[in-house]
Parts: structure tokens; C-alpha cells; sequence
């Protein structure tokens, strides 16, 4: 190549490497279905529902302006439960997906939970990943959800918001992406290796994770029937990367399960690919 022709796809590239996006993601300027975006009617009506003020102006100054999903807990009980689901993803490559969300009311008081579930393989919900909560925000929040979950498996993001009585106000959700790039607050993680002992043995699974580790981070062990397992010892290897060893004390065969990695970071959630423990 010439040093022109060079550039130009080296420009390309960049360009590719910028700017791309899979699908997955959702502006909502057009019907969330079309994005392949489904909502799960909750409780007694209690549901996303795409909101467009260009369109339909509202008067209520605690819902933001534009074209997104939102709840409105206002007038709940408490513990309602309504979903927006994702399609099904399947990446070969690392990347990441980002959104903005938005809770609001006109008392300030705030008005429920965001949670934010990663469902692999069809498998069960388990528990978020990320969450908000007890907050109203100032405007629209970019979060990150750095995913390690590869093809030939199948993951599945679920945003959940959950409504807490006498809390009038809204959830809302806009502008998901599914990048071609790493996030960039985000840690990714490695890939989280089987581990196999003897019944009785400890079993010690090592999260390792590119990007930065801060003091206020929080790390996890997540079993893939939902179960939590605070983390951990943490050690840095250098400044782009560091590891997190989490045991299974004294193994049974009752601790036979899929484990994976959880960090909650303040730009957003890394999570690992589910790992098996093996215990013969
Ligand atoms: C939210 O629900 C409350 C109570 O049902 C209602 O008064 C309010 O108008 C609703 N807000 C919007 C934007 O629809
Ligand atoms: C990932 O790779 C598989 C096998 O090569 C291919 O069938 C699939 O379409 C790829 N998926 C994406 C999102 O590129
Ligand atoms: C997220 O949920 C966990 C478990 O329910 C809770 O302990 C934590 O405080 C929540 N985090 C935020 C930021 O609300
Ligand atoms: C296994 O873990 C337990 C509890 O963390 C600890 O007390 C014990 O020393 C560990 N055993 C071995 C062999 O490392």
C-alpha cells in the first residue's frame, strides 16, 4: 500500500473502531419492540412504558424531555416489580454497553430501585449486577455494563424498577449501546477458569480484571442460583490490572454450582462468564 491508501484504512479502521455498534442497543426514538425490546407487565399495571413529550407533552416537570422508557411508581405500593428486556446477545468480541437513567420527583424524595440483571444461557435471574437507589439524580447518568460473556453463550440484560410506597416519581431509561470497544470506566474481566477439588478442600476461584481498581469498589462472587458472596482479598498486579481470590471454604458435593465475578465500580458493573466448581 502507498502511504495515501495507508491513511485512508487506517482511518477506516479508526472509524470502525469508533464508532460501530452492535445490535442490542436502543435510542427509543422509534417503538422499543422494533429494537427488540420487550417490557413484562408487573404487578397490578405496574410497567415500562416508552414516553415521547416531543410528541406528547407532559405536565409534570419531574419527567425528563424526549423519547425514552419510564415507570411511574407514583401511587404504588411498595416491592412492585416491572422489567424491560433486552434481546438476546451474543458477542465473539469484547464490548460494552452504556445507558443513562433518570430518577425523579417533584418532592425530591426518591421514587424506587434500578436494578440491572445479567441472565446467561436462559438460566435463572439471580441477582442485579448494578443497582441504584434512594437517590434522585441530577439529570440523565451514564452507566457502563462491561459483559464477559461470549459466544456460543447467550446473555440476556433485564432493567428492573422496583416501586417504594409513598415515594411519588419516575425510573426512566434512555439511549442503550452496545459498543464494538471495551467501556471505559467499566473493568472488564478475564476469563474465570473451572476450579476442581476434593470434597472438603477450600476452593479458590481468582477474578482477574483490566482496568482500575478503586478503594470503593465493590467485588463479588455471584453463585448462578442468585446467591452473594462478599469478596474478598484484592491485590493489584500493576496499574492496569488487578486480581481478586475468593474461597469456598470446605467444599461439598452441595457446592457444585456455576460462580461468576461481580465488581461494582463507579462508572458501572463488570461481570465474568460463569465458571464451574467441581468438588469429586
Ligand atoms: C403518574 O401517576 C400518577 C398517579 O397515578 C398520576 O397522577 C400522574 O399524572 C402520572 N404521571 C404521568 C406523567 O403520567
Ligand atoms: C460469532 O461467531 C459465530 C461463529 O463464527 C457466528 O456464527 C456469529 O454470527 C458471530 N456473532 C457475532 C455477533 O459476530
Ligand atoms: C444495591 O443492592 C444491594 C443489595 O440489595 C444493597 O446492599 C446496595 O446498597 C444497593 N446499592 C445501591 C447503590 O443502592
Ligand atoms: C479453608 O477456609 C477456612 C475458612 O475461610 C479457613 O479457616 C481454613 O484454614 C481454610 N483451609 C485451608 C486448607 O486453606
Amino acid at each position: 500500500m502507498n502511504r495515501i491508501a495507508t491513511i485512508v484504512w487506517l482511518l477506516q479502521l479508526l472509524q470502525k473502531a469508533e464508532g460501530q455498534v452492535f445490535p442490542g442497543g436502543c435510542s427509543f426514538d422509534e417503538h422499543y419492540s422494533n429494537c427488540g425490546y420487550s417490557v413484562a407487565l408487573g404487578t397490578n399495571g405496574f410497567t415500562w412504558e416508552q414516553i415521547n413529550t416531543w410528541e406528547k407533552p407532559t405536565m409534570d416537570p419531574a419527567v425528563p424531555t424526549g423519547s425514552f422508557m419510564m415507570v411511574n411508581s407514583s401511587g404504588r405500593a411498595s416491592g412492585q416489580k416491572a422489567h424491560l428486556l433486552l434481546p438476546t446477545l451474543k458477542e465473539n468480541d469484547t464490548h460494552c454497553i452504556d445507558f443513562h437513567y433518570y430518577l425523579s420527583s417533584r418532592d425530591r424524595s426518591s421514587p424506587g430501585s434500578l436494578n440491572v440483571y445479567v441472565k446467561v444461557n436462559g438460566g435463572p435471574q439471580g441477582n442485579p449486577i448494578w443497582n441504584v437507589s434512594g437517590i434522585v439524580t441530577e439529570g440523565w447518568v451514564k452507566a457502563e455494563l462491561a459483559i464477559s460473556t461470549f459466544w456460543p453463550h447467550f446473555y440476556q440484560v433485564i432493567f428492573e424498577s422496583v416501586s417504594l410506597k409513598g415515594h411519588p416519581g419516575y425510573i426512566a431509561v434512555d439511549e442503550v449501546r452496545v459498543l464494538a470497544h471495551p467501556c471505559r470506566k467499566a473493568p472488564h474481566f478475564l476469563r474465570l477458569q473451572n476450579v476442581e477439588v476434593n470434597v472438603g478442600q477450600n476452593a479458590t476461584f481468582q477474578c482477574i480484571a483490566g482496568g482500575k481498581w478503586s478503594q470503593h469498589d465493590k467485588l463479588w462472587l455471584q453463585q448462578w442460583n442468585g446467591r452473594d458472596t462478599a469478596l474478598m482479598v484484592t491485590r493489584v498486579v500493576n496499574h492496569r490490572r488487578f486480581s481478586a481470590t475468593v474461597s469456598v471454604a470446605d467444599t461439598s458435593q452441595r457446592s457444585i454450582s456455576k460462580y461468576r465475578c461481580v465488581i461494582r465500580s463507579d462508572g458501572g458493573s463488570g461481570v465474568s462468564n460463569y465458571a464451574e466448581l467441581i468438588v469429586k
